[in-house]
């Protein structure tokens, strides 16, 4: 039996109800096979943030990069509570996390399963992948201000693309697409981003030559977004830089039957550090506590986590005990526990 050494951090708001649902699954869906999953929980987030004033120690990042993979369910607070202005949450652990342990490739698939309602009237088959740059672009906290408070503020903030970080991440979606539809869509804003955007197109334009299959599109980000909504089915791997991606991930989620429905992965395809599966969504605090939330996100960042490690079997079972459930699913409203349960009695289906 394979060991697997998985770090598990729930983290605030409705991220530790999820991730409940989420290992149920992965230890439903391992048992008795072959691969056997040892789970070490790290209390991170705003509420251990407001305990102990530490976000991420570094004893913290040692202990997370001896694991094999890291599952995650949301991190940060409540807006706007005073307690947290000091703390960037969201910066000092989930940027952190992705850069220290060089998460290049931000992975979030998007398809619409059968029997999900789509607030598009009429969606087509949706089923493309966002390939999310995740380690550059105006995330690097390149940033600074002058002047702040007073009417002469100047508020700067970075993007930062190196050719080196842009190569890498385009080649994985060119690799993402040869195995899917051969269908690549740079998605930046090239019209006014002309630097970084003159980058992204080049390199795009270059690795293309080595990907003569695979048919390449560019559309603008504001254009991306018309398309999305009125012909999502038109994409098959879309590449984009950090923050375009952000957002493009969020509406994809929407219009894919809803944000708690959207998986990710955080990945190091080197696999020189551990890769990273979460939800897309977040902490939710306005749902948070009450069992409403959705944990079909996180059970499917479970199946990416897993086909990740190379257990391709379990992944699949996992996905197809979510899509029966989801078929099965209709109107009715259920609770964070009775949606992953009812997928762990789908998998013992097959
Ligand atoms: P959010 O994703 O937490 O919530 C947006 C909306 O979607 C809310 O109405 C929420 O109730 C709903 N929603 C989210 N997940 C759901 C689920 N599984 N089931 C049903 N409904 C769901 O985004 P936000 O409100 O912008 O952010 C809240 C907090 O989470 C902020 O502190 C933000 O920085 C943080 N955040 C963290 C992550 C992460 O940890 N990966 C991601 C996004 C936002
Ligand atoms: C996401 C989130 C994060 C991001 C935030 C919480 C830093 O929105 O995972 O999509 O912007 O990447
Ligand atoms: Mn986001």
């Amino acid at each position: 039996v394979r060991t697997v050494r998985l770090a598990v951090i729930p983290g605030d708001g409705i991220g530790p109800e999820v991730v409940a649902e989420a290992t149920k699954v992965l230890e439903a869906v391992t048992t008795g096979s072959d691969v056997s999953f040892e789970q070490t929980p790290f209390s991170l987030g705003a509420a251990r943030y407001l305990e102990t004033g530490d976000v991420l120690t570094d004893a913290d990042l040692d202990a997370i990069k001896a694991h094999d993979a890291i599952l995650l369910g949301a991190v940060g607070g409540v807006p706007g509570d005073p307690r947290l202005a000091g703390a960037n949450i969201e910066r000092g652990l989930l940027l952190k996390l992705r850069f220290e342990l060089d998460h290049y490739v931000n992975l979030r698939p998007t398809v619409l399963h059968p029997n999900v309602v789509s607030p598009l009237a009429n969606p087509g088959e949706v089923d493309f992948v966002v390939v999310r740059e995740g380690t550059e672009g105006p995330y690097v906290g390149n940033g600074g201000a002058i002047r702040q408070g007073t009417p002469h503020e100047v508020a700067n903030e970075v993007s930062v693309n190196t050719a080196y970080g842009v190569e890498r991440v385009v080649r994985f979606a060119f690799v993402q697409a040869a195995a899917r539809r051969n269908k690549l869509t740079l998605v930046h804003k090239t019209n006014v981003l002309v630097f970084a955007g003159s980058l992204w197109k080049r390199t795009v334009d270059a690795v293309a030559s080595e990907f003569p299959d695979v048919a390449v599109d560019y559309l603008h980000v504001d254009a991306a977004t018309i398309f999305l909504v009125t012909d999502p089915a038109r994409f098959d791997v879309i590449v984009t830089d950090n923050l375009f991606g952000d957002i493009l991930t969020d509406l994809a989620g929407a219009i894919s039957g809803g944000i708690g429905l959207a998986a990710s992965g955080n990945i190091n395809p080197d696999g020189r550090y551990p890769s990273m599966f979460e939800p897309v969504h977040g902490s939710a605090p306005d749902i948070a506590g009450k069992g409403l939330a959705d944990p079909t996100a996180a059970i499917l960042s479970v199946a990416l986590l897993l086909r990740h490690l190379g257990e391709a079997d379990a992944a699949t079972r996992v996905e197809r005990a979510v899509a029966a459930d989801l078929a099965a699913r209709g109107a009715e409203r259920r609770s964070t526990a009775e949606i992953g349960d009812a997928v762990v009695a789908r998998l013992t289906e097959d």
